[in-house]
């Protein structure tokens, strides 16, 4: 019996211990039939060759494009407050997961926003999913930008 006790402990232990490193993978599971999948990418652009709003302003009316394996996959515009959101329909969805390395491009020149920052190559960086929520059909992936933008040509 003790023993017995002692393997439970050890078995609970271990669920306890791997179940939140389970969870923060976030690789897309396979959902269930009927189930439609649509990618969600949201951030905020500064206007700064880092594209962080801190301490710059943000850099509204810019263009973003979402690539995935190089390919646009879909586009939006961000608001006053430098904030875009990318919502792919399934089909979309379905090629991004596929192409894989998707990235947020701002296609509006830096330049546009601040006169003094350059007037070519893009700020560009990868995107990541980090949670998913699946209500009813519905199953929504929600992805943002790792870290700071790169300005590259
Ligand atoms: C997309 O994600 C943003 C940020 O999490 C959220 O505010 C917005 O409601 C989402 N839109 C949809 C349609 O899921
Ligand atoms: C972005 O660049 C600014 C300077 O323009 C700097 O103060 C800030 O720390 C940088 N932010 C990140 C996230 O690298
Ligand atoms: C821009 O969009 C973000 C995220 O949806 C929202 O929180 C913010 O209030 C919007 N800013 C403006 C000026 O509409
Ligand atoms: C573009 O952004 C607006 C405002 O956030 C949102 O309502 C719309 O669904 C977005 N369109 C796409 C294609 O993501
Ligand atoms: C425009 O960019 C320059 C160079 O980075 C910076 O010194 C200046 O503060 C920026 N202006 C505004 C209004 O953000």
């Amino acid at each position: 019996m003790a023993i017995m006790k002692y393997i439970s402990l050890i078995i609970v232990l271990v669920v306890v211990l791997v179940t939140p490193q389970a969870e923060a993978q976030v690789v897309p599971s396979i959902p269930p039939i009927g189930v439609v999948t649509v990618l969600n990418v949201t951030g905020v652009v500064g206007c700064s060759l880092n594209g962080s709003i801190n301490p710059s302003p943000p850099f509204p009316y810019a263009v973003v494009d979402l690539t995935c394996g190089g390919i646009v996959i879909a586009f939006n515009t961000t608001n006053l407050s430098g904030a875009f959101t990318i919502l792919l329909t399934p089909v979309q969805t379905s090629s991004a997961l596929s192409y894989g390395a998707c990235k947020v491009v701002v296609y509006t020149p830096l330049a546009k926003c601040n006169a003094t920052l350059p007037s070519t190559g893009t700020l560009k960086a990868p995107v990541q999913i980090v949670r998913s929520t699946i209500i009813g059909l519905l199953n929504t992936l929600f992805a943002v930008p790792t870290g700071p933008f790169n300005l590259l040509g």
